[in-house]
């Protein structure tokens, strides 16, 4: 499948790379994008376009986008360093190109009916709920927004000094104890559900799958509506591949959907779970 004309795939020049944290930067990327982007949707990245490897090119989650004229847009990215591809992003400097594919996928639905989100994030499932908030803020509607972060410890929690300027409630789990309450984030959302009133929620989660299954079965037990954005390594982002699948419901039984089109972000009703979790 040919990106469409509202697809950005060309190169992007690196405007600035921001430490924010252990093994974790901001790498600000300037492309001329014409669509509107959506908050949970992604950016195919070659890193480093004029070499042959790494051939392929990484996801990432939209961290904030800023518009600056009809040509060009620039848009923050927020990524870990966990292998080859993202240690070359790390060394890319101010005016380095990168190969840029996006916007891609399907992003989050704000729900207008909805008094309270929850936004429940593990690892660098945070990225796509910075963008969300700023995005829902500036809309005019206006509901509670509560950050559920989970993270092994203090210094994993990416990016989460900047959610309170969104006016999002944080509240933070890490499993040594470091910061926030000691434990996995899907033990303080059962605890936060029990506060709340069922009927003006919707849940969003992006995370490790394990983390996104326990949420959608808690969603599911109280009957609150979640989406929930998937992870998977992925090869073309174009449906071409096939590398990316994840099982959805159809009728009375099941299909696999490719995820760089129907997802990463599912209506959570959707998702055959043992998959999700896989
Ligand atoms: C839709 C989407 C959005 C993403 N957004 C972000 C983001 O905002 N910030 C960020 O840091 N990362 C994000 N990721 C994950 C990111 O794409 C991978 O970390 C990156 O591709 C790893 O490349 P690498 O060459 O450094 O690692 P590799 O050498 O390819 O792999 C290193 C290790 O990471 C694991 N890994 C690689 N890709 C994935 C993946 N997609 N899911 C789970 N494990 C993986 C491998 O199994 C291996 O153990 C996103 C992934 C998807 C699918
Ligand atoms: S990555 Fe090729 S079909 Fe999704």
């Amino acid at each position: 499948m040919k990106p469409g004309p509202e697809l950005t795939n060309g190169d992007a020049y690196v405007v600035k790379q921001i430490p924010y944290g252990p093994g974790c930067w901001l790498i600000r990327l300037a492309a001329p994008i014409h669509a509107p982007i959506a908050a949970g949707q992604f950016a195919h990245v070659r890193v480093d376009p004029e070499n042959d490897a790494p051939l392929l090119r990484r996801p990432f989650s939209f961290w904030d986008t800023h518009v600056h004229d009809d040509a060009w847009t620039s848009v923050d990215l927020l990524y870990t360093v966990v292998g080859r591809g993202t240690a070359l992003l790390e060394r890319r400097r101010p005016l380095d190109k990168v190969g840029f594919l996006g916007p891609l996928g399907r992003g989050f639905t704000p729900r207008r009916d909805k008094r309270i989100f929850v936004f429940v994030a593990g690892g660098v499932g945070i990225v796509p709920f910075h963008l969300f908030a700023k995005q829902i803020r500036r809309s005019g509607h206006d509901p509670r927004i509560i950050l559920l972060f989970g993270a092994r410890t203090a210094g994993a929690l990416w990016g989460v000094d900047d959610f309170p300027a969104l006016d999002v409630e944080v509240h933070a789990a890490t499993e040594d104890g470091s910061r926030g309450s000691k434990g996995l984030v899907t033990d303080l959302l059962e605890t936060r559900l029990r506060k709340l009133r069922r009927r003006d929620l919707m849940i969003y989660t992006c995370g490790p799958d394990a983390m996104m299954k326990r949420v959608i079965q808690s969603a599911r037990r109280k009957q609150i509506p979640c989406e929930a954005s998937l992870e998977r390594r992925m090869g073309c982002a174009l449906g071409a591949c096939g590398a990316c699948v994840t099982r959805v419901r159809d009728g009375a039984d099941w299909r696999y959907s490719r995820i760089c089109l129907e997802g990463p972000t599912y209506d959570a009703a959707d998702l055959v779970l043992d998959e999700a979790q896989a």
